[in-house]
């Protein structure tokens, strides 16, 4: 059995969605939090309150951040550590243009002098567990293999790996040659991530590279929720357990976000980002009732006929 990783998904995976899924359904070894950044000189009140130990209490949470430069790595490591953590992940695999054009995220493989400077920074923090998350490169995927060769003079908890381009975004096909030069160079242990949606593609994962460490899975773990569940405990849950357990999670998301969000329309878009990945599970008819509900009240009464189609 490999351990399932929660994927960070800024805008889906916020504290109150992981302390909801942690708690109906579980079954992940950790939970990575959307990325924090530095603006305008310190870090979003958004982000602190997302990794504050206050709002995660209980929940195997990792905070990731994400840095364009030694200065910045170091600002983030010493905000995330004063607030009691002891493992951080490193961003070197978002490929959206405003922070990959800054060099953060994916937009910082093809420097590797300065992943050279944020290797001395990790240096310097041996108290801090660190783990990096990166795609095959920001244009080429030759970009990773140099970073792999720097990463394999220091001890990370992991890298995962996420078999694509910067440029390509989320779409286009998984590049598994790629991965596979990734897991045979590395001398860290390597989790798979990208495209898993059943525990079959878990298998065939596991199969084709039986030494990697884990699997993280984000929007397959959105759209199914019991899927970490269903293959620890090796039993597949029928259509129905899980539109129960979503609208399980539903209410309480709706109780927590009601307190914290302000007015129908905010509470709506919101609730409605918790489906969005759900339309293979509730079929389309259903799916777009909720997703193209135009207000709170409709968006209910949609959710609540979910609760009679299985
Ligand atoms: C809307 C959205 C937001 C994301 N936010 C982050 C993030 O904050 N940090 C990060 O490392 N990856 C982020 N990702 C990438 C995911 O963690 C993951 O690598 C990607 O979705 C591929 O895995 P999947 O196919 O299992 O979803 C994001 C992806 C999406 C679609």
């Amino acid at each position: 059995m490999k351990h399932i990783y929660f994927a960070p998904l800024q805008g889906y995976t916020d504290d109150v969605y992981r302390r909801i899924h942690n708690r109906m359904v579980g079954n992940v070894e950790k939970y990575y939090t959307p990325f924090v950044r530095v603006e305008v000189g310190s870090i979003r009140s958004k982000d602190t309150r997302d990794i504050s130990p206050a709002n995660n209490k209980g929940v195997p949470v990792v905070p990731q951040i994400i840095f364009n430069s030694r200065k910045e790595f170091e600002y983030l490591t010493n905000r995330v550590k004063e607030l009691g953590y002891t493992a951080i992940d490193l961003n070197m695999g978002c490929p959206f243009p405003l922070q990959a054009k800054h060099k953060r995220g994916s937009g910082i493989l093809p420097y590797p002098e300065t992943v050279s400077d944020i290797i001395e920074g990790i240096k310097g923090h041996s108290d801090i567990n660190f783990s990096v998350k990166m795609r095959l490169g920001w244009q080429d995927n030759s970009e990773a293999l140099k970073i792999i060769d720097l990463l394999n003079t220091i001890e990370l908890e992991h890298i995962t790996v996420h078999p694509r381009t910067g440029i390509q975004q989320y779409k286009g096909d998984i590049d598994i040659e790629g991965f596979q030069k990734i897991y045979e160079a590395s001398r860290n242990p390597i989790v798979y991530n990208g495209d898993i949606l059943t525990i079959d593609d878990i298998c065939s994962i596991e199969e084709k590279f039986p030494d990697i460490k884990g699997i993280m899975i984000g929007r397959g773990l959105l759209g199914c929720p019991s899927l970490a569940a269903e293959y620890h405990n090796g039993k597949l849950w029928s259509k129905a357990e899980r539109i129960a357990l979503m609208l399980d999670m539903h209410s309480g998301l709706m109780e927590e976000y009601s307190k914290i969000l302000k007015g129908d329309t905010q509470l709506h878009n919101k609730m409605r980002t918790f489906w969005e990945y759900s339309e293979e599970l509730l079929t389309r008819k259903p799916y777009k009732k909720v997703m193209k509900s135009g207000n709170l009240k409709n968006y209910l009464s949609a959710v609540a006929e979910l609760r009679h189609i299985y």
